[in-house]
């Protein structure tokens, strides 16, 4: 077992933690780039990177290590409730995993990331009619909005409940032995540990495939991900759109 080395246990696994970061710089990345017309390319390049990123947690929250897999953070509604209560009251349980009201975060911002970047791409593609999906398309990026503003809140209020930084896990992966030990949660769920070599390679291959990704859109400024895309969404950042031929051949 290589999890107990220093400073804690290694409770998320590389994979998990690139999903996280690559997420929250996407989601950013899309909100902050919607309004511009010029870098359309590049909000879709977000919102592509989001919906693969989704695709990707939903297969590995099956099969990933322990803290993890759904089956790890599964609970209902009046545990979250239960959790936020004893948070108020200064005495709530400090999970390894995730928290039970957490985990509705979690859950909601998966959701809502989906219904985003679906939303976003029927828009583009003008499903339904030029705009038919402008509205409900920016309703699911505002409340995704409003989740993670709750989320960090949870985030930052949990930490200081517990003492510990939850984000710093979020990063290094790792969770004081002692936490692990009287754990609630995760810890002691279904699946494996966090402990071969294969989830490095996972996580550095998630890693690559994103960075690539961006790579060979920046090298185009994102047009080819407007191909074929009549209308205002399109034209404004496709390079090629004042050469285009419009002659059919
Ligand atoms: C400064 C910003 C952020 C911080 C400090 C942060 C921190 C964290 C932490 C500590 C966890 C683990 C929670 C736990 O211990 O139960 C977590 C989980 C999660 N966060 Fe964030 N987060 C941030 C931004 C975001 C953003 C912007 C998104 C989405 C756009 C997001 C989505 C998620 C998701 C989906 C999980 C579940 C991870 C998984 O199991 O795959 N977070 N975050
Ligand atoms: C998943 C992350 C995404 C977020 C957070 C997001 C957010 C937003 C927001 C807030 C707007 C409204 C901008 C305004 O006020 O005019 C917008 C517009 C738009 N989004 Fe997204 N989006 C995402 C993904 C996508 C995807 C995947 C596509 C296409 C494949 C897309 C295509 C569009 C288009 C074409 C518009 C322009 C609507 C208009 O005419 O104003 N978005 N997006």
């Amino acid at each position: 077992m290589q999890t107990t080395t220093s400073g804690g246990r290694m409770l998320w696994d590389l994979p998990t933690r690139i999903f996280h970061w690559a997420l929250a710089v996407s989601f950013a990345g899309a909100y902050v780039l919607s309004e511009a017309d010029e870098a359309r390319g590049f909000h879709v390049m977000f919102g592509y990177t989001v919906l693969g990123l989704v695709a990707f947690r939903l297969v590995w929250g099956f099969i990933g290590s322990r803290a993890s897999r759904f089956a790890s953070f599964a609970y209902s509604p009046l545990a979250a409730l239960g959790y936020l209560r004893d948070l108020a009251r200064g005495r709530a349980r400090d999970y390894a995993g995730h928290n039970p009201a957490g985990s509705w975060a979690i859950y909601g911002i998966i959701v809502l990331a989906m219904a985003t970047g679906i939303t976003g791409w029927l828009n583009l593609h003008g499903v339904g009619g030029e705009e038919a999906f402008e509205e409900v398309h920016e309703a699911f990026a505002n409340a995704w909005l409003a989740l993670v503003v709750l989320h960090v809140a949870g985030v930052v209020v949990s930490s200081l409940a517990h003492r510990r930084n939850l984000a710093a896990s979020m990063v290094t992966g790792r969770v004081p032995e002692a936490v692990v030990e009287r754990a609630a949660g995760a810890a002691r769920g279904p699946g494996p540990e966090v402990t071969t070599r294969s989830r490095w390679a996972l996580g550095s291959a998630l890693a690559v495939a994103v960075i690539g990704f961006w790579t060979w859109a920046a090298t185009t400024a994102g047009s080819p991900l407007l191909a074929g895309v009549a209308g205002e969404h399109g034209q404004a950042s496709t390079p090629y759109a004042d050469h285009e031929d419009h002659e059919d051949d």
